[in-house]
């Protein structure tokens, strides 16, 4: 079974915030996804709110027919989002307000009360509850134990490891290898409990090729690359090519 894509559109609303405007619009970022064929579009919400507002969540969810994931912070400021506006899936995540972009997986066993009570109150009505998680086996466990669905393995390091040609030969050969391991390990593991599987994080169509050949991973939810892709060849082009990636086939246009 071929992974599915969830494109994940902030940076269409970076470019809209970089002027407070009403463009590029994100929901027709999201239609041209869906009829690209991606599975489902992941927006981020952050405490900063540098780009996805919480009025582009309302809109999203009445116009998305596919899947609507939604990332965010273990706070009661975005759980009270999720239950109003109700998405497909929350994708729990980690959040500081100087990085750049998410550094790395949720430390669920360091504050398992505060995850427990975020994945309960999803639960509660009915949203599939998602953590992002680096490829730990004891992270992997604690998400299982306090009731998580499903979780995201974070591919940074692997997408770091693989971004040049440092992967291509000795040393940065063998550490890529090494991080590709830890992930086929840590998504064999989970599926093992009855988690389902997903991943993410810059990932690219260079290298989601050699992760969607890991048969437990259902899932890929991908953003940047696909969006900096579509500067140059546009939005329906770029999501069909990295679908194209995810099925290790020739892009056929
Ligand atoms: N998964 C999670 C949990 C993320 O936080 C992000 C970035 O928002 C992604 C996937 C997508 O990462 P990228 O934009 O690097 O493809």
């Amino acid at each position: 079974m071929t992974a599915k894509l969830n494109v994940n559109i902030d940076h269409v609303a970076t470019v809209r915030q970089a002027r407070k405007t009403i463009e590029p619009s994100i929901i027709s970022a999201a239609m041209i996804c869906e009829q690209a064929g991606a599975d489902g579009i992941t927006v981020h919400i952050r405490q900063d709110r540098r780009h996805i507002q919480d009025k582009d969540i309302l809109l999203l969810r009445e116009v998305i027919t596919t899947y609507l994931n939604v990332e965010m912070a273990t706070i009661e400021e975005m759980l009270k989002i999720a239950v109003e506006t109700k998405p497909d899936a929350v994708s729990l995540v980690p959040e500081n307000p100087y990085e750049i972009t998410t550094e790395g997986g949720l430390n669920v066993l360091g504050n398992i009360e505060n995850v427990q009570m975020a994945v309960n109150r999803l639960r509660e009505v009915g949203i599939f509850a998602s953590i992002f998680i680096d490829p730990d086996e004891r992270q992997i466990e604690a998400a299982h134990k306090i009731g998580a669905q499903q979780v995201e393995l974070c591919t940074a390091e692997y997408a770091e490891l693989t971004l040049s040609s440092r992967a291509a030969h000795g040393e940065g050969l063998e550490k890529a290898n090494a991080e590709f391991e830890r992930i086929k390990r840590a998504g064999v593991f989970a599926k093992s409990l009855g988690l389902k599987v997903a991943a993410g994080h810059g990932l690219t169509r260079r290298n989601v090729g050699a992760l969607a050949r890991i048969p437990e991973i259902e899932e890929f939810n991908i953003g940047h690359s696909i969006i900096s892709r579509s500067i140059f060849v546009g939005l329906e082009n770029a999501v069909r090519e990295m679908i194209a990636a995810i099925k290790n086939s020739p892009v056929s246009n």
